[in-house]
C-alpha cells in the first residue's frame, strides 16, 4: 500500500458501473475514495450517501485540477472511458477526445497535484485479433478498433511518462469481458444503448418479443460464435485492490491481463442464461460485426504470480447476479 498509510483514492468514473463496484470495495476494506463523474453514463445514485462525490469532466482540465487538489489525492483509479467498440468505428473522434484528450488532461493535473499513483482500466481490445491463446501480456499489440487505439495510446503515455518522471507509478490492467453484478443487488451493468451480449441477452429473456441477434456464426470457432473470456465484475475489484496495494513494490509500472482464462462462445453464453433464468431465449443469426475478434482469452498467470489474483466466481455466477440486477432494473 501506498507508505503503508490509507491512500487518498480518487475514483474517475466512480458512479459507472465498474467504478461504483470499486467504490463498495475499497469501503469494504476501509478506504473511503472521493468520486469524480460527469454522469454522462454514471448514476449519482449508484454512490452512497457520504462518499465526496464531484460532478466534472475530464475533458474540462479545470475540473480534475479543481479535484486533485482539494482532496489532496495521492492515487487514480481510471474507469471513465467510452467503451463501446462498434460506436468507435463509426465514430472515432468521440472516442480520440473522450479517452486521450481526457488522459491527457488527467496526467497533466495528476503531475500539477503531485498524485503519483495511477491504476488505469485497458481492455483486451489493445491486441486486436490475437496469434494465439491465451493471450499473454507481451503479445503483440495490434488493436483492430478505434477503441482499442486510444487504450493503447493512453498505455503508451504511461510508459513514456514514468520513463521521464520518477515519482510516477502506474498499474495497467487489461480486461477482458467484465460481467456481473454486486451480490448486494443495489448496482449493476446499466449502459444506454447496451451493447454487451450478458445484459442484452437477458434482456431478451425477460421479453418475449426481443429476439438476441448474433453476429456471426462463421468464425473459426468450434460452435462458429466468437469466444470471450467473462469475468465478474466483483473479481475484476478485487484484482484493483491487489493492485493498489503493490503499486509501488512489485506491481509498479507493470501491465497485467485480467481474465479466467476460460473463453466461452455466444452460443454457449445463451445456453448458460437460458439454464439461469429457466426462459426461452430467442435467437438470429446477423452478419458479423465490425471489430469484432474471433477469439479473446486471457492468459491470467501474470496476475497470479505477481498480484496474487485468481478469478473466483464463473460464468453461472455472473449471469445469475446479472439476471437479478436486470429483474430489479426492468421492474
Ligand atoms: N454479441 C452478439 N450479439 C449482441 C451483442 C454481442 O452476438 O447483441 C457478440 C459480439 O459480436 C461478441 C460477443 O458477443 O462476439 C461479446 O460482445 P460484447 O459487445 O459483449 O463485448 P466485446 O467483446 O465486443 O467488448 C468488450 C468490451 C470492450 C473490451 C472487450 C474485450 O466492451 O471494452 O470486451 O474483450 F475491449
Amino acid at each position: 500500500m501506498v507508505s503503508g498509510l490509507k491512500p487518498r483514492v480518487l475514483l474517475v468514473g466512480g458512479a459507472g458501473y465498474i467504478g461504483s463496484h470499486m467504490l463498495r470495495n475499497l469501503l469494504g476494506h476501509g478506504i473511503k475514495p472521493v468520486v469524480f463523474d460527469n454522469l454522462s453514463s454514471g448514476r449519482r445514485a449508484f454512490v452512497p450517501q457520504g462518499v465526496p462525490f464531484i460532478k466534472g469532466d475530464l475533458k474540462n482540465e479545470k475540473d480534475i485540477r479543481l479535484a486533485l487538489g482539494k482532496f489532496r489525492i495521492d492515487t487514480v483509479m481510471h474507469f471513465a472511458s467510452s467503451i463501446i467498440v462498434p460506436e468507435s468505428v463509426s465514430d472515432p473522434v468521440k472516442y480520440y477526445e473522450n479517452n486521450v484528450l481526457g488522459f491527457i488532461n488527467l496526467m497533466k493535473a495528476m503531475k500539477e497535484s503531485g498524485a503519483g499513483n495511477i491504476i488505469f482500466s485497458s481492455t483486451a481490445a489493445v491486441y486486436g485479433e490475437p496469434q494465439k491463446v491465451p493471450i499473454c501480456e507481451d503479445a503483440a499489440l495490434a488493436p483492430t478498433n478505434p477503441y482499442g487505439h486510444t487504450k493503447l495510446m493512453c498505455e503508451q503515455i504511461l510508459r513514456d511518462t514514468a520513463a521521464s518522471q520518477n515519482d510516477l507509478s502506474y498499474v495497467i490492467l487489461r480486461y477482458f469481458n467484465v460481467a456481473g453484478a454486486h451480490h448486494n443487488g443495489g448496482i449493476g451493468e446499466s449502459h444506454e444503448p447496451e451493447t454487451h451480449l450478458i445484459p442484452i441477452v437477458l434482456r431478451a429473456a425477460l421479453s418475449k418479443r426481443k429476439i438476441l441477434r448474433i453476429y456471426g456464426d462463421d468464425y473459426k470457432t468450434p460452435d462458429g460464435t466468437c469466444l470471450r473470456d467473462y469475468i465478474h465484475v466483483e473479481d475484476l475489484c478485487d484484482a484493483h485492490y491487489l493492485a493498489l496495494k503493490a503499486i509501488q513494490q512489485k506491481a509498479r509500472n507493470q501491465a497485467f491481463n485480467l481474465g479466467s482464462q476460460k473463453g466461452f462462445s455466444v452460443r454457449e453464453v445463451v445456453g448458460t442464461s437460458r439454464k439461469v433464468t429457466g426462459r426461452d431465449i430467442k435467437v438470429k443469426i446477423e452478419a458479423r460485426r465490425p471489430g469484432d475478434a474471433a477469439r479473446l482469452i486471457a492468459s491470467s498467470v501474470k496476475a497470479k504470480n505477481i498480484l496474487g489474483w485468481t478469478p473466483k466466481r464463473g460464468l453461472e455466477e455472473m449471469i445469475s447476479s446479472a439476471w437479478a440486477w436486470e429483474q430489479k432494473a426492468r421492474r
